[in-house]
């Protein structure tokens, strides 16, 4: 018998296995031909029953009042970095707190469009640590920051807490865990980590930062069409939608975000614990800030880190390696994967030291 394979993507990322199943099954031929789910409209009854459930069960599992409004959204988290200053920092600067690789191009973004400024960042030291908030600029657009550094493996524990609307970025850490998301004025997250697979954007927006959109943006820029037409302004990606509707009764079927942190936070601190306990590995990033959704680490010979993936995929492990703008090994522990991938990886890890320390 093969060894199992785990799968440590970053995103897109492994699925719950029921998910699999069921999105396997909903797109199996049917003997009477009649249509699958990601071969009918958007604007029919059977759809349109599925989008309400998608959208109350996001509702519910963020703890959202009717201050906030959820779009589903294409484009991606890179999408809303450009999006998001083009309707909310009009005549008013936005400040981004930078803690990793993802915050850096958010900002990018953003002053393509107009000027931010940078009110924290943790660059200096290589984003290691989570960044200290400074002074915001009068009259300040929002803060941004990114929730979960997927690449440097950098989480805040809690929003920061800061006088002005708050802009997140949670595409690696969306609906892991409990979270004040009614506290955030806007939040974004690709749905590819958490929530199923690439193609859907969920987008919160406090109700009253709608006020602050310029009347002069192409339609579809504007959050308000997207607002107005629950989502479908035009045609949405349906199969992502779908998926993410069964990821999201798997949450509920696995007892909600309480059960799934708890499941999260022993997967991490296992990987941690190994990390720490060897002269061999080291993460060197600060307790406070450490992920627990991205874990990235670092052999202490750089030169085994080819050696290291290759030979973790033979043993069936997969998508060790590190993102190229950093290097070094990653592994994404998103709500998908079991304790069980966790402690192949400890053991692989253990024995590729015995082989190379
Ligand atoms: C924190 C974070 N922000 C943004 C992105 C970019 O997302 P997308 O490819 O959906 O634009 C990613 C992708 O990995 C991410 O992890």
């Amino acid at each position: 018998m093969s060894a199992a394979v785990h799968n440590f993507s970053a995103g897109p990322a492994m699925l719950p296995l029921p998910v699999r199943e069921r999105v396997a099954e909903a797109l199996a031929p049917r003997s009477d031909g009649s249509p699958s789910v990601a071969e009918i409209s958007h604007r029919g009854k059977r759809f349109l029953a599925m989008a309400e459930e998608l959208e109350a069960r996001l509702r519910g599992l963020m703890m959202l009042g009717a201050e906030h409004r959820i779009l589903l959204l294409q484009g991606g988290a890179n999408l809303q970095f450009a999006w998001l200053p083009m309707n909310l920092a009009v005549g008013r600067t936005p400040a981004y707190l930078l803690s990793g690789h993802w915050g850096q191009k958010a900002l990018d973004e953003a002053r393509r469009i107009g000027p931010a400024t940078i009110v924290g960042s943790s660059e200096e030291g290589g984003f290691r640590e989570l960044p200290e908030i400074g002074h915001l600029p009068a009259g300040c657009a929002y803060l941004h920051f990114t929730g979960n550094e997927t690449i440097h493996g950098l989480q805040f524990q809690q929003p920061p807490a800061a006088a002005v609307p708050l802009a997140a970025d949670l595409s690696s850490e969306f609906l892991s865990r409990p979270y004040p998301y009614a506290d955030l004025g806007f939040a974004y997250a690709g749905a590819q980590k958490n929530l199923g697979i690439s193609g859907l954007t969920v987008v919160i927006i406090r109700e009253d930062l709608l006020e602050r959109i310029p009347d002069d943006l192409p339609r579809y820029l504007d959050y308000r069409t997207w607002v107005a037409a629950d989502s479908m302004y035009n045609t949405p990606s349906t199969l992502a939608w779908y998926v993410a509707l069964e990821t999201l009764r798997w949450i509920e079927e696995c007892g909600g975000l309480v059960a799934i942190e708890e499941r999260n936070r022993v997967k991490a601190a296992r990987l941690y614990e190994a990390i720490d306990a060897s002269d061999f590995y080291s993460n060197p990033v600060t307790e406070e800030g450490r992920s627990q959704m991205n874990v990235p680490f670092w052999t202490v010979d750089e030169a085994l880190v080819s050696r290291f993936v290759a030979a973790a995929e033979d043993a069936g492990l997969q998508g060790l390696k590190g993102h190229r703008a950093v290097g070094g090994l990653r592994a994404s522990l998103y709500n998908a994967l079991d304790l069980d991938a966790v402690e192949a990886l400890v053991e692989f890890m253990q024995e590729f030291e015995r082989r190379h320390g």
